[in-house]
């Protein structure tokens, strides 16, 4: 294993099985599941900064990120207007980076551009976090996903997952995808409408493409039978024209396609893919998800830290 100090959070591909397990094992420090007792963590990173920088909109990734700084001691700095900024003004991307690079000890970057956060990392001497490079990958959102089925299931091997929605667009299948493959014998079926498949670079032996019409999407699970239903978004700031073909419902009736011990994940924000009717419904793990982005963000800093 390479050490954590330092490094850059860019591609899930440079994190190999035993990084990614282990970073899921020090996130169980930080999961009132397993560590019961109230530990004082304010301590690890005191005087540290995380600066986030965020050039397009985000809730949990933000929010997760900023309270697991501060829940680790960081101060935290950033913008999430980049309209309020110099960047208003004209700046590039390179400078602000640059700029930033010299008030914190950690990047957290969202941008609209796939490899921007590459871009970053090559400009920034201090460790950079891809919190969402446009349509490329978001690799941290993949290690909460990975931990929370670790959670449930207790293996990341030897699962069936059906990913559903727009493949091509959406980072947070590309990079899920490609984790997945670093197990064992997990196999994935990207179901979404004709065209809007898994781009080839995410995709390994055991992934099967399903292009489907999406009014299908019963039948489709319950011949799959997954363990996991990874949902998403159609993310229409990524596609042209009317999107709204391509939508789709997870409801009561696709419940009742499915085995008992299916789950339902969806990295959020939802719009309509999952009816609010499942929510209630144990196989409803996306708002458990969600939480364990604290966790698994209070690991990486952490680490890139190098305060473990
Ligand atoms: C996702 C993202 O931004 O990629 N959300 C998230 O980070 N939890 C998914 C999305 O925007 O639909």
């Amino acid at each position: 294993m390479k050490r954590f100090k330092n490094r850059d959070i860019i591609d899930i591909n440079d994190f190999p099985r035993e990084e990614l397990l282990y970073i899921l094992k020090i996130a169980k420090k930080f999961d009132p599941v397993f560590v019961k007792k109230d530990r004082s963590n304010y301590t690890i990173a005191q005087g540290k900064i995380a600066a986030l920088l965020f050039f397009e909109p985000s809730t949990r990734t933000e929010q997760s990120f900023r309270s697991a700084a501060q829940k680790i001691g960081m101060g935290t700095i950033g913008f999430n207007d980049p309209e309020a900024t110099s960047i208003h003004k004209g700046e590039s991307f390179s400078d602000t980076i640059r700029i930033m690079d010299a008030y914190a000890d950690v990047l957290i970057i969202r941008h609209p551009e796939a490899f921007s956060a590459k871009t970053a990392a090559d400009v920034a001497q201090i460790p950079v976090i891809n919190a969402g490079d446009g349509p490329n990958q978001h690799p941290t959102q993949t290690m909460l996903d990975l931990y929370t089925i670790l959670k449930q299931f207790g293996r990341l091997d030897n699962l069936k997952i059906a990913l559903v929605g727009n493949q091509k667009h959406y980072r947070t299948m590309h990079a899920l995808s490609a984790a997945m493959f670093k197990f064992s014998n997990n196999k994935i079926y990207g179901i979404s409408p004709k065209g809007l498949e898994m781009p080839a670079e995410f995709k390994h032996a055991n992934y099967f493409d399903e292009p489907i019409d999406m009014r299908k999407l019963n039948r489709k699970l319950s011949e799959i039978k997954p363990d996991i239903i990874y949902a998403g978004r159609i993310p229409k700031e990524y596609m042209k024209g009317d999107v709204k073909k391509y939508s789709y419902q997870i409801d009561k009736e696709t419940l009742k396609c499915l085995p008992k011990s299916t789950v339902i994940m969806h990295p959020l924000p939802r719009v309509n893919e999952i009816d609010p009717e499942v929510d209630a419904s144990p196989a409803a793990i996306y708002f458990t998800q969600a939480r364990n982005g604290l966790y698994v963000r209070e690991a990486l800093l952490t680490l890139i830290l190098g305060r473990i």
